[in-house]
């Protein structure tokens, strides 16, 4: 199957169905922003601390996988050069219209988070990757391009979910609120569902999602190349698992200067 080719349609349909990561921020958002007053999210509900972030006037700023035009707009508007990429025209179109409404310049780019053949190396100021990762099958390429994209000094901001939220049947879990353990990590939706389960999931249209090891996620960065710099966790007070532990997380994670 062509996984980003049936996310591509998956998110499209997500942005007609208006699920909440499709929703653009209204006008009072980006004119606060020009004034100085923002903050957004990497995660489902912790702000990212505005410490995380220098100032933003005149940086070069990636939002990675990043479409919706929730995140694009509000730096926009506080005063980067900002470029967002994204695999769904129907997200990339959010951005594009809060851009028009508002007056802002932005730059949308069509792509796949794991191949950013697009930019040269050290375009970029800052990457800004809220939890999206969890739509492609392997993340290592994910966090090599970032890398490769990003200035000396730079710094990747990036939010992914941690794997112990796949390893419960999902539909005890979100029909009975019951934590059945049923799976192991890595997971996949291709490969870890009993193909009548699997059918049932693709039958609804929801995007495909991969839960990778936190070694990938975290180890994956250093590999990379880079250094970490801050973490926090977060939850999804929607979930049931939401009682016992945090299933988000989000790092900040610097590009050295001098290689180590
Ligand atoms: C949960 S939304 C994240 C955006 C949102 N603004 C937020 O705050 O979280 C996940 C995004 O990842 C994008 N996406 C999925 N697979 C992708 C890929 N292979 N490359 C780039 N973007 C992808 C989707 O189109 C969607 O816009």
């Amino acid at each position: 199957m062509d996984i980003r080719a049936y996310n591509r349609s998956a998110w499209d349909r997500e942005v007609a169905r208006g699920n909440t990561w499709t929703q653009p921020v209204n006008q009072e958002v980006t004119q606060a922003a020009q004034r100085g007053i923002w903050s957004v999210l990497l995660t489902p509900t912790r702000p990212v601390p505005r410490a995380w972030f220098p100032d933003l006037r005149g940086l070069d700023l990636l939002g990675l996988a990043c479409g919706g035009g929730q995140q694009g707009p509000v730096f926009a508007a506080a005063g980067a050069n900002v470029t967002v990429l994204d695999n769904s025209p129907a997200q990339l179109a959010q951005d594009r219209l809060v851009a028009q409404r508002d007056g802002l310049d932005m730059r949308l780019v069509e792509g796949d988070m794991a191949n950013l053949s697009q930019f040269v190396d050290e375009s970029f100021d800052l990457i800004f990757h809220p939890v999206s990762n969890i739509f492609v099958p392997a993340v290592r390429p994910v966090w090599l391009e970032a890398f490769r994209v990003l200035r000396p000094g730079g710094a990747l901001l990036a939010g992914f979910v941690n794997p112990v939220q796949y390893i419960f049947d999902y539909e005890a879990m979100e029909t009975q609120g019951l934590l059945n353990v049923h799976h192991s990590i890595p997971y996949s939706d291709l490969t870890s569902l009993d193909p009548e389960q699997r059918q049932r999931y693709l039958d609804a249209g929801h995007p495909l999602e991969f839960g990778h090891t936190l070694e990938d996620q975290i180890g994956g960065q250093l590999e990379a190349g880079f250094l970490l710099s801050g973490i926090y966790e977060d939850l999804d007070p929607s979930s049931p698992l939401c009682k016992y532990i945090s299933t988000f997380i989000a790092t900040r994670a610097i590009k050295p200067v001098v290689e180590i």
